[in-house]
């Protein structure tokens, strides 16, 4: 059979993770062993000088004073509610459109998340809706930076001394992202992150830090993190183990080092979809809206001119989500919803009384939502092949 009579081979199927660990890991694996060696043989893994390094390189990334290492981002929430006294029967404004920890902190210290919708174009928090959910019993607000873009801080914080209320920056997604020349983390009375490994500064299991400008409440932190012994095994509070491992904490020490360029590839890929969604002409030139229609049936995320957005997902809305969903899946591109139930219609929450309906945005938002592949070392090629099969997904429907 002469060439020209071949018969065409479908093209083979390029997998697009929706994150690979792996290549990221390749490019650091000699330092990560080293640091991990380091720790080993100390002999040493729990807090301590590891620990300390990593908690005043984070807190002066974060353009903040304090940083104290917890077990995770859920526990630095739970850790920061209880260093400001939460008591059961008060009440926390927090948004619906975010990972249950943001509000399951909240609940597990018996007081009650209060919800207010999200804007439309960032998910985060609308401002416009803070000040009717203020109660007698309102003593927090947590603005939840969302997908690494974060909340707009000024009229909150302006919102929250009015009230005297703390703000807590639930920045899990968010590090290294500015509002105004200002990090994530730095503004609010807290801040509080993440390390699960597929957040932009990830470890090898869980971790989390809460950074703070305000020494009292780094002390408080300090002392609920280890059981409350000031001193060992003489209790002055009912804390609990919310300690940070001195692995991980290694493992982060060296990951911080390559953190910008990383955003820079995260924001580079986010630019790149920018174009490519364009030219493919499945968003209007002008992609600042939030609303689908039937000739651009996808928008991309809003990056607003004060922001340094980090990119910890880059999340479109789409229409026909579930079948775009299993169309990709069927190209092996991985790509995940964040979050498919608002949280004010989880079953846990069903006590508070919230119904369908109350929180359109969100709502509709998780109806929506679909986050691509956006991580740092994904090909250039793989976010074609991305963009190529949602281009297809429309045309054919
Ligand atoms: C917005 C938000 N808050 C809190 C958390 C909780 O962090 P962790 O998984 O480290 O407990 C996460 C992590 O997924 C998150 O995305």
């Amino acid at each position: 059979m002469s060439s020209s009579q071949t018969l065409a081979q479908p093209t083979a199927s390029v997998s697009v993770p929706l994150l690979d660990l792996k290549a990221q890991y390749a490019t650091i694996r000699v330092e990560i062993r080293e640091a991990l060696d380091r720790v080993i043989d100390s002999q040493h893994f729990i807090l301590g000088p590891e620990v300390e390094a990593l908690e005043k390189e984070i807190a002066s990334y974060s353009q903040c004073e304090f940083g104290i290492g917890v077990s995770s981002g859920t526990d630095a929430l739970l850790v920061a509610l209880m260093a400001i006294g939460l008591k059961p029967g008060d009440e926390v404004i927090t948004t619906p459109y975010s990972f249950f920890a943001t509000a399951g902190a909240i609940a597990r210290l018996g007081a009650r998340p209060v919800f207010v919708d999200v804007d439309p174009a960032t998910y985060n928090i609308d401002v416009q809706g803070i000040e009717t959910a203020i109660t007698d019993r309102t003593r927090a607000i947590i603005p939840v930076h969302l997908y690494g873009q974060m909340a707009d801080m000024d009229p909150i914080m302006d919102i929250a001394r009015r009230n005297r209320l703390h703000v807590l920056e639930d920045a899990a997604q968010a590090i290294g992202a500015e509002h105004k020349g200002k990090r994530a983390g730095s503004i609010g009375d807290v801040g509080c992150f993440s390390f699960f490994p597929s957040k932009n500064l990830g470890g090898f299991g869980d971790g989390g830090m809460v950074t703070t400008n305000d020494s009292a409440l780094a002390d408080q932190i300090k002392l609920l993190r280890n059981h409350g012994y000031r001193p060992k095994y003489y209790n002055k509070v009912v804390g609990g183990n919310f300690r940070l491992d001195a692995l991980q904490a290694a493992v982060l020490r060296v990951k911080l080092k390559y953190l910008d360029d990383w955003t820079a590839a995260r924001q580079r890929n986010a630019a790149i979809y920018r174009r490519l969604f364009s030219s493919a002409g499945l968003i209007p030139t002008d992609s600042s809206t939030a609303t689908l229609t039937n000739s651009h049936p996808i928008t991309v995320p809003l990056e607003t001119s004060e922001s340094r957005h980090i990119y910890n997902q880059f999340v479109i809305r789409c229409a026909r989500r579930e079948e775009l969903m299993a169309h990709l899946k069927a190209r092996d591109i991985g790509v995940e919803i964040y979050y498919p139930v608002p949280l004010h219609l989880q079953e846990c929450f069903v006590d508070l009384g919230y119904r369908s309906g109350q929180f359109p945005v969100s709502e509709r938002a998780a109806n929506e939502s679909l986050a691509l592949p956006i991580y740092p070392e994904l090909p250039e090629q793989s976010l074609a092949t991305v963009v190529d099969a949602i281009a297809d997904f429309y045309s054919v429907g």
